[in-house]
């Protein structure tokens, strides 16, 4: 008997788009279905990307009970809804970054899916990297001492449009939910959840957040240094600081393939193999934890990605 996970997608974007492709990479999974608000383009869709079922609401992929698990890749404001209506079907969620566009959404899609008992994860893909996993285990075994810091950013110049997802605020437009989430899901995987937030930036013309720096503070003067934005181009690289070295991960860090570690004045270069876009990873991670009857990964949690989405929330306010 077939004993992969049979996933539908929720929005037929361009991240659905680069995630279908991943399924070819991903042993333990299948993509059966997807779901548009309009059934001419899921239709579209599936004939790309040779998918069987096909549905003209996100209502009906949901209670599909062909279905195990659901990819919701629309945009952020309309994550919640979206989650919340699968959860009630009992299907497991991966809701792409950002999780959703406000901590009080949050809120309601984690307390839905603890009672219901049903998985849910937040799509940070980043964390599943073998690179990032690879800087995980350094850091674990404690050789490069303790963390004290973490800097880095997420900077790539876009053009203003205000129609676009990037910039509508309808559409959950804005620089922190989209490259912010990144660097503060990295920072707050190796540094543990802040006690202060310290943020900077500028707005763009129609009052979204284009651009953001970022201090995160600890009891015990641990810290971050973040920045990222649309208005600039950057490299997109992290650093991680310990008491006996530091480990780079190399640009673009949210989807990086090498790190440095540095221990004193020698440096160990670690590559990793690319396969496909890279999100296969995170894919087989959920198959492996509804294998293991896990409803929270151990790697993603939804605690993290509470704590990260309380960090944006509070950042923006201080965003004049
Ligand atoms: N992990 C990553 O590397 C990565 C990369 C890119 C994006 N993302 C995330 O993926 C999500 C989607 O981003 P995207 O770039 O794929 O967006 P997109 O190309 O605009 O696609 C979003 C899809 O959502 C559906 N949708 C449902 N309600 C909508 C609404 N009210 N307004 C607009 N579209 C709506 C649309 O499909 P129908 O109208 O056909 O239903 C649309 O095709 C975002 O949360 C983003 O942060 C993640």
């Amino acid at each position: 008997m077939d004993k992969r996970v049979r996933w539908g997608i929720a929005g037929p974007g361009r991240m659905a788009a680069t995630m279908a492709a991943e399924f070819a990479h991903s042993p333990s999974n299948q993509l059966v279905a997807v779901a548009s608000r309009d059934h001419g383009r899921a239709m579209d869709f599936a004939a790309e990307h040779r998918i069987p079922t096909t549905y003209g609401s996100y209502a009906e992929l949901c209670a599909d009970r062909n279905i195990d698990a659901i990819f919701i890749a629309t945009p952020h404001p309309q994550h919640a809804d979206i989650a919340l209506e699968a959860i009630a079907n009992g299907k497991a969620v991966l809701v792409e970054k950002a999780f959703t566009d406000s901590v009080a959404s949050s809120k309601r899609v984690i307390s839905a899916a603890r009672a219901a008992k049903v998985f849910c994860m937040e799509g940070v893909w980043t964390r599943f990297l073998p690179a990032v996993v690879k800087a995980r285990e350094i850091i674990a075994s404690g050789e490069l001492g303790q963390v004290r810091a973490v800097q880095g950013d997420l900077t790539a110049f876009r053009t203003f449009d205000p129609a676009d997802r990037l910039f509508d605020r309808a559409q959950g437009g804005g620089a922190m939910l989209d490259v912010g989430v990144y660097v503060l899901s990295f920072a707050q995987m190796f540094l543990g959840d802040p006690s202060s937030v310290h943020a900077v930036g500028g707005r763009l013309p129609n009052g979204v957040d284009g651009e953001f720096g970022l201090v995160l503070g600890y009891p015990d003067g641990r810290l971050a240094t973040l920045q990222g934005g649309f208005t600039a181009q950057g490299p997109g690289r992290m650093m991680i600081a310990c008491t006996n070295g530091w480990i780079d991960v190399l640009p673009r860090f949210h989807r990086a393939s090498t790190i440095i570690v540095w221990r004193g004045k020698h440096a160990e270069e670690l590559s990793f193999p690319s396969e496909g876009a890279g999100y296969f990873h995170e894919l087989e991670h959920v198959a492996a934890c509804l294998r293991d009857g896990l409803t929270e990964s151990p790697i993603m949690p939804l605690r993290d990605t509470l704590i990260v989405q309380e960090i944006m929330q509070k950042a923006l306010t201080q965003i004049p």
